[in-house]
């Protein structure tokens, strides 16, 4: 990596979709979720990928460290608080990788020294350079946050970092981490700390902003353009509260318009859209239709007049074409001809590595589908794979299930459920308010009840009536705990069924030490 900020023309994209991105509401994916959404990353071409938060539980600590043992080129970096524990942790969790980062931050607004961390500047001082200094003894890269810089004091900010880059920091990353700065401020913030900060010249300054005003995309521009070299952002803009810079807006910015920033990436551009579906497969969260680059709409021509000009040139109303950003029509890539190493192949391309035994199971899978599907997606693919997963995972697996219901009756559902490793069932019958209340009254009767359902949500893979369905749940324990399950089936109570089955059962299995 170069160290002089100024004179690269190179903008490094660090993906922290895993770590702000995967910590908003709605957005927790299992770890094989995660690995997957990791490969799709490295495939788009991201320099870094920051993959979790690994101090903060034993499951996220798990899941950095498979995905950096399972990363053949990109940089992955785990996220640290600026203490000792922490950053050991992490480097336990990413020191397999090819590149591993370790990220360490500390607070450096007075709302966040004086009533977080309730610590003097001294000792923030003090804390910054033992946690530096501790990363780069264990790691060869090392990136230091003052979170909150937005909203710090400037000379502090200034002395933070002169003692974080003494201490062997090679990226500063700024944070505007409540998303309250305007694009010629934070220009102006990076600007003046490129120019003060003495040893300035031995790292090179990152960008990482929020979207509560919605300017993420826009700040974090105006910080490259001031002199930042890189870029932290998430797929759809995914983060706390309103989110983080939006990756594919970022990079089609620098893309678009070259000859104003004249700045290079790495990213594919082809793999957005791709990236960007995977993101709302796994996390259930849709992306707004007129959102930039990745909405359903962005590349829609409405209007007769726009619809006119669009026949006559492309260009009267395109500023990018949606090929550049990997949008196809729907296209169908397996149909029920197709064979084995056919659909193996895909399952490759697509980052999925199955054995013999397990392509076979998932085979007979596809064939069923592809008797009720006529087109076969990448998507369907990916709701295969998943499945499979949550197979492996869990225990007890619906083995039937009927269900009746109509104006004049009271929804009743029979629900049989089979354990895997005896062979066991249990079956029950059940009244509810709908088909699948009370198909999932039958599931808290097998297994108690866990906790609330706090989110249901079912959606279409592509837009057909054969179309799978995909249920995304959530539910919440009365610990607090939170348990989200997905499944897909053509048949919408099939899929909702399962999605509840595997939520419910983890919190069962957690509980009763599986
Ligand atoms: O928003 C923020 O300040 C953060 C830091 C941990 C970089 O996410
Ligand atoms: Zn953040």
């Amino acid at each position: 990596m170069s160290n002089n900020t100024k004179t690269s023309n190179y903008i490094r994209i660090f993906d922290t979709t895993l770590r702000d991105g995967e910590q908003a509401p709605g957005f927790s994916m299992t770890t094989p979720e995660k690995i997957q959404l990791a490969k799709q990353l490295e495939k788009l071409g991201v320099d870094v990928i920051e993959a979790g938060f690994p101090a903060a539980s034993p499951d996220d600590f798990k899941a950095v460290e498979l995905i950096a043992k399972n990363l053949t080129s990109t940089e992955v970096c785990g996220l640290a608080r600026a203490i000792e524990s922490d950053i050991r942790t992490t480097w336990e969790a990413i020191k397999h990788a090819k590149k591993p980062r370790i990220h360490t931050f500390i607070g450096t607004s007075p709302l966040h020294m004086e009533f977080k961390l309730k610590k003097t500047k001294e000792q923030i001082l003090e804390m910054t350079k033992n946690a530096v200094e501790l990363a780069k003894s264990l790691c060869e890269r090392v990136d230091f946050s003052p979170e909150d810089a937005g909203r710090s004091d400037k000379e502090f900010l200034v002395k933070v970092i002169e003692t974080a880059i003494s201490a062997g920091a090679d990226c500063i990353n700024i944070p505007d981490t409540v998303g309250y700065t305007q694009p010629e401020e934070f220009g102006a913030l990076i600007s003046y700390l490129i120019k003060n900060v003495k040893n300035s010249d031995k790292a090179i300054f990152s960008t990482h902003c929020h979207n509560d005003l919605g300017l993420a995309s826009a700040n974090s521009l105006a910080g490259v353009l001031a002199g930042a070299r890189q870029i932290e952002c998430t797929i759809n803009g995914a983060g706390e509260r309103a989110g983080n810079a939006a990756l594919e807006e970022v990079v089609m910015n620098l893309s678009v318009r070259p000859d104003f920033f004249h700045l290079e990436h790495n990213i594919n551009t082809k793999e957005l859209f791709a990236t960007s579906k995977l993101l709302t497969l796994l996390t259930g969260q849709k992306v707004q239709a007129n959102k930039a680059i990745v909405g359903k709409n962005a590349f829609a021509h409405e209007s007769g007049i726009h619809q006119h000009g669009m026949l006559a040139n492309r260009e009267t109303y395109e500023i990018m074409t949606p090929e550049s950003v990997g949008v196809k029509k729907t296209e169908m890539i397996l149909g029920k001809h197709s064979g084995r190493a056919a659909l193996d192949a895909h399952f490759k391309r697509l980052g999925y590595e199955f054995t013999k035994d397990e392509i076979t199971t998932i085979f007979s899978k596809f064939k069923e589908l592809a008797d009720k599907k006529k087109e076969i997606t990448d998507q369907d693919l990916h709701i295969l794979a998943l499945g499979e997963d949550s197979e492996k995972r869990l225990i007890w697996h619906l083995e039937k299930y009927h269900v009746s219901s109509g104006t004049d009756q009271k929804s009743q559902a029979t629900v049989t459920i089979k354990n895997r490793e005896t062979g066991e069932t249990k079956t029950t019958t059940k009244t509810g308010d709908g088909m699948v209340d009370a198909g999932y009254q039958c599931i808290d009767e097998f297994f108690g009840k866990v906790g609330e359902l706090t989110h249901f949500g079912i959606d279409a893979v592509t837009t057909g009536i054969d179309d799978q369905a995909i249920v995304n749940l959530r539910i919440e324990t009365k610990n607090g705990r939170v348990k989200s399950a997905k499944s897909g089936d053509t048949d919408i109570v099939k899929a909702s069924l399962e999605a509840y089955l595997d939520a419910v059962q983890e919190v069962y299995l957690e509980d009763n030490n599986h």
